[in-house]
């Protein structure tokens, strides 16, 4: 069943929207897809605000000093607002959390058209964007966790998705529009009139030489919006008369109307109007803009500056201590708050400097409260206030204080945690270890003793080992009294643009390693099991100026600054087991993100990936990377050494953007990615992102085309699927669990499963009354002695009413035409002359009725409504329609507030006339040529029937 249902979306195929981003096949090169609309919406947004808001103490900007820097990249932007070397890797994250989001409607809501703008489904599509919109908004109002953030740039990325949909999808950009739709980001603006099913909106497209539509001016309404049809279960056809969305993947291209619409791209083959996709691109990118910083409707203007600071994480890091206060911990405190903030004191004013401190207390059973300043001394002083105490048996907690720590600081924070004891809640370590993945925190433990946990047996490592294993950092253990000597790496933590070069356990005395112009300093940390001397040198071989950060008998750090790049080496006094790790300074750096193929479209994975898979490997290089060039993507072992290379050879592309995309088979359990390039000048250099990546034998699967939404006070049943990807028969243990335990019940909790065998787990969310538009990312989790994963959905609550929409066009009664627009009344010279007029009344029943003009009339015409009337809750309003006979038709449009619209067409051209109707033309010419009188008759039947058809059908009256 489970692979009928894959199948069968497969054969769907793609789907209907600019494409998701450049590592999905068939993209063009220069097309903007969902990730680049996405991506330069939001640098124009903060870049804007950057523009307004300069720090404190520094000079205004020129207007377009930001906006317009060309290239316009996070580390331009940067660079260009702090005047100086300051990563944007935090931003970049916020970024990515909005382009998943984002990317995710094309995995889980692809088939539904009203995500899409598909089929006409356009109020609806209007509906879905303000509600998912709102709950962003909402979701951020009061205090704001980590999680919320996280939850409100996913639920942005949905919302931006199915925004930029409606520049590619309808025919907003053909009418002729300028600038974004106004009315999806702000309901009180009047909505453009829909088209009604009634009104045909597309011709068939033309073939061209090559085979192709040509689908030029194929769109017949100029004053009506409307979309393309793409069939799916969720609009099973495309009605006569209408436009389609067109392309290799809709299935009804062939089908009258043939053709389409769309503008996702700009290849023809894709696009039927391809050749307007820059400019659709364009308008979402600005509507992009103007969710984030429109006047008034924006989330800047309804949620203040800060949390816009906070929502794209603008923020910097954390600085967060969490210190063990149980009765042996005295003397550490004390030499913690003298040397540790000395050492931050040196930096407190650079840019370098932590965006806030933060310390989190913890003993046995307590822990916490937490602490948080962005004032050096009132940290000391929260630090000098501290009193140990307590304790009784030996381990306390500190996982519990770290979760608290982790929570509480900005992501890509650094923590220093103090202990001589190991930690009583071990069982909350994997919580913690998902926390560290989720934030990219790194946390540095400190400890001056240890004790095995109750209820665990000692094994190879323990747990903070195993916690600064995967943050890229080590656990160092030194005796109470030396704990000064160590504290100097908290001044190596204080870096506004860390890099990692290499980070690698060996048994040597020598180390070569690449520092390339980029680095504008280099720290060196080494640690042995036994004593040793240390010595750097250049690639002149002469030896480097070093400044020693840490130097004890096993471990020490030192600082170089750099003036010589090149191949330089580390030479100990002894062969033995190192652990080398070489940090530095530079804005050259990158991103990555693990990827798979989802109906056609490459996407970001959930979760962990899984051993021995396939995977699309896309890789961002950041800094100022014009002229550089990228010749390996390098995978590397938890040890540090190259595991396997790909050779690549990436250079900048026009737009100074360097980006690599690679397919990977992930056969290590623990791995890390690397790159390898030369610079600008020709220097080679290398650099590690130092976030371990585990591989696992279980995959969790949240199958496409489930609900992810409740209604307040409504039940949400959804299913999950659970993929033993390992070679053996295995026992998973299951779990859920949701931030605002909307959570009531999941099963199985436990379950086993054969080499490839998969089960689904049910899981039922209830959401309570006045739970209206919160939003909690529920968390699943399968694990087996081997192996754990897990999956997170977002699950949001919307109010009841934000459900229905107002379907109803407005109706109308003619009152009375005059019509005598006959003959000659119609040439040229006479129908100056002569003047026809209508009068009719219109009502909605739940709005009030907008009426317009719908057809280019260049010469005198007037419509003039008089002020609404009528009694009880449906007032009408009553019009005057009048024109020359020189224009004996038109098209009165009449629409509600949400853009329901219903057409009275009047059209009493003569078949002689200029503009005759060109389908009573074609049947009249051919048959006069064939057999008049049989014709004759049937021209007669034909026109009977249509005026009939076209008086029954609402909206539209025709008079002879
Ligand atoms: C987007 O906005 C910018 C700046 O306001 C403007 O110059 C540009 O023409 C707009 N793009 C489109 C496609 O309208
Ligand atoms: C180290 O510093 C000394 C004194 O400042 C200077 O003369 C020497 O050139 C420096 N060596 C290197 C390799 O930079
Ligand atoms: C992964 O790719 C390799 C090489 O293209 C192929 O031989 C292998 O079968 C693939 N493995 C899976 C699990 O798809
Ligand atoms: C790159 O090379 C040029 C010429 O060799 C040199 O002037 C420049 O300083 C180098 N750039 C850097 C950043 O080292």
């Amino acid at each position: 069943m489970q692979l009928l249902l894959f199948l069968f979306l497969h054969l769907l195929g793609w789907v209907s929207s600019f494409y998701p981003n450049h590592e999905s096949k068939g993209v063009g090169l220069q097309d903007l897809t969902d990730t680049d609309i996405t991506e330069m919406g939001i640098l124009k947004a903060v870049a804007t605000f950057m523009e307004r808001n300069p720090r404190p103490g520094t000079p205004e900007f020129r207007a377009g000093e930001l906006v317009d820097l060309s290239p316009l990249t996070p580390t331009t932007l940067f660079q260009a607002y702090f005047k100086a070397d300051v990563s944007p890797s935090r931003f970049i994250k916020a970024i990515q959390q909005i382009i998943v989001g984002n990317n995710e409607v094309e995995m889980y809501q692809q088939d539904d058209s009203s995500y899409h703008f598909n089929c006409e489904e356009i109020s609806k599509g209007i509906l879905h964007f303000q509600t998912t919109r709102d709950s962003v908004f909402s979701g951020l109002s009061g205090s704001v966790s980590m999680s919320s953030l996280e939850s409100a740039r996913l639920n942005t990325g949905r919302a931006l998705h199915i925004l930029q949909k409606f520049y590619s999808n309808t025919n907003w950009v053909e009418l002729g529009q300028n600038t974004p739709y106004h009315h999806l980001v702000n309901s009180s603006v009047l909505a453009y009139p829909v088209a009604p099913p009634t009104i045909p909106t597309c011709k068939d497209c033309s073939v061209d030489n090559s085979g192709f539509f040509d689908c030029t001016g194929n769109i017949l309404v100029k004053n009506l919006l409307t979309s393309g049809y793409k069939t799916s279960t969720k609009c099973r056809t495309k009605p006569k008369g209408k436009c389609g969305h067109g392309g290799l993947y809709d299935e009804t291209q062939f089908d009258p109307t043939t053709g389409g619409i769309n503008k996702e791209t700009s290849n023809p083959k894709l696009s039927p109007h391809h050749y307007l996709h820059h400019k659709a691109a364009g308008l979402a990118i600005n509507a992009t803009k103007e969710y984030f910083i429109g006047q008034g409707f924006g989330l800047l203007d309804l949620l203040g500056p800060d949390l816009f600071r906070k929502f794209f994480n603008l923020e910097g890091y954390s600085l967060t201590f969490v210190i063990d206060v149980t009765g042996s911990m005295g003397n550490d405190i004390a030499q913690v708050k003298t040397t540790s903030i000395d050492l931050i004191k040196k930096h407190a004013n650079s840019l370098d400097a932590p965006y806030n401190y933060i310390l989190v207390p913890f003993s046995d059973p307590e822990y916490g409260p937490v602490f948080k300043t962005q004032n050096v001394s009132q940290f000391q002083n929260s630090i000098a206030s501290l009193t140990v105490g307590g304790g009784g048996d030996c381990p306390e907690m500190a996982m519990s204080g770290l979760q608290l720590a982790l929570t509480s600081s900005e992501p890509r924070s650094k923590i220093f945690l103090f202990t001589d004891a190991g930690a009583k809640d071990i069982s909350k370590l994997d919580d913690v270890l998902l926390l560290v993945e989720s934030t990219k925190s790194q946390i540095y433990p400190f400890l001056t003793g240890y004790c095995v946990p109750t209820g665990t047996t000692l094994t190879t490592k323990n747990e903070y080992e195993i916690l600064a294993e995967v943050s890229g950092t080590a656990a160092i253990s030194v005796e109470k009294s030396n704990l000064n000597t160590v504290l100097g790496v908290i001044e190596l933590a204080l870096n506004s643009a860390p890099v990692l070069i290499l980070h690698t356990v060996l048994l040597t005395d020598r180390l070569p390693f690449l520092v390339d112009e980029n680095l504008k300093e280099i720290s060196i940390s080494v640690s042995t099991n036994t004593s040793f001397t240390l010595n750097v040198f250049l690639a002149s071989g002469l030896e480097a100026n070093t400044t020693t950060v840490v130097s004890t008998e096993n471990f020490k750090i030192v600082n170089i600054i750099v003036e010589e790049p090149g191949s330089w080496h580390v030479v100990m006094n002894k062969i033995q087991t190192c652990t080398f790790k070489i940090e530095g300074k530079s804005l050259l750096d990158f991103s990555y993100q693990i990827m798979e193929e989802h109906n056609g479209y490459v996407l970001p994975i959930q979760g962990h990936p899984t051993k021995g898979s396939n995977y699309t490997l896309s890789v961002d290089v950041q800094g100022s990377a014009s002229g550089m060039m990228i010749t390996k993507i390098l995978l590397l072992n938890k040890n540090g050494e190259v595991d396997s290379s790909i050779n690549v050879d990436q250079m900048t592309d026009s737009s100074g953007r360097l980006k690599v995309v690679v397919s990977v088979q992930l056969q290590l359990t623990l791995l890390m990615i690397g790159i390898a390039g030369k610079t600008k000048n020709g220097t080679e250099f290398e650099r590690v992102n130092p976030d371990l990546i585990q591989t696992e034998d279980v995959q969790l699967i949240f199958p496409p085309g489930q609900k992810s939404t409740l209604i307040e006070g409504g039940t949400l049943n959804i299913s999950v699927l659970v993929v033993n990807k390992g070679k053996q028969r295995s026992q998973f243990k299951l779990q859920a669990k949701d931030e605002f335990s909307l959570l009531t019940e999941f099963h199985p909790s436990s379950v086993t499963l054969d080499a490839k065998e998969t089960m689904n787990l049910s899981a039922t969310f209830r959401a309570p009354a006045n739970s209206n538009y919160s939003s909690s990312i529920a968390t699943f989790t399968a694990r087996s002695e081997s192996a754990k994963n897990y999956l997170n959905i977002l699950i949001r609550v919307v109010p009841e009413s934000t459900l229905v929409t107002d379907d109803t066009p407005p109706q109308y009664e003619i009152e009375n035409m005059n019509m005598p627009c006959k003959d000659t009344w119609q040439l040229m010279d006479e129908c100056k002359k002569h003047q026809w007029d209508l009068i009719f009344r219109a009502w909605d029943e739940s709005s009030q009725v907008y009426v317009s003009v719908g057809s280019e009339i260049p010469e005198a015409q007037e419509l003039v409504c008089k002020e609404p009337v009528g009694a009880g809750s449906i007032p009408w309003v009553s019009c005057q329609y009048s024109s020359s006979c020189c224009y004996p038709y038109v098209d009165i449009i009449m629409q509600d507030k949400a853009g329901n619209a219903n057409v009275l067409r009047v059209d009493n051209r003569q078949p002689m006339a200029e503009n005759q109707n060109s389908n009573t033309v074609k049947v009249a010419i051919s048959c006069a040529t064939v057999a008049f009188v049989v014709c004759l008759s049937l021209l007669v039947c034909f026109l009977i029937f249509w005026r009939r058809r076209k008086q029954q059908s609402q909206g539209i009256y025709r008079i002879d």
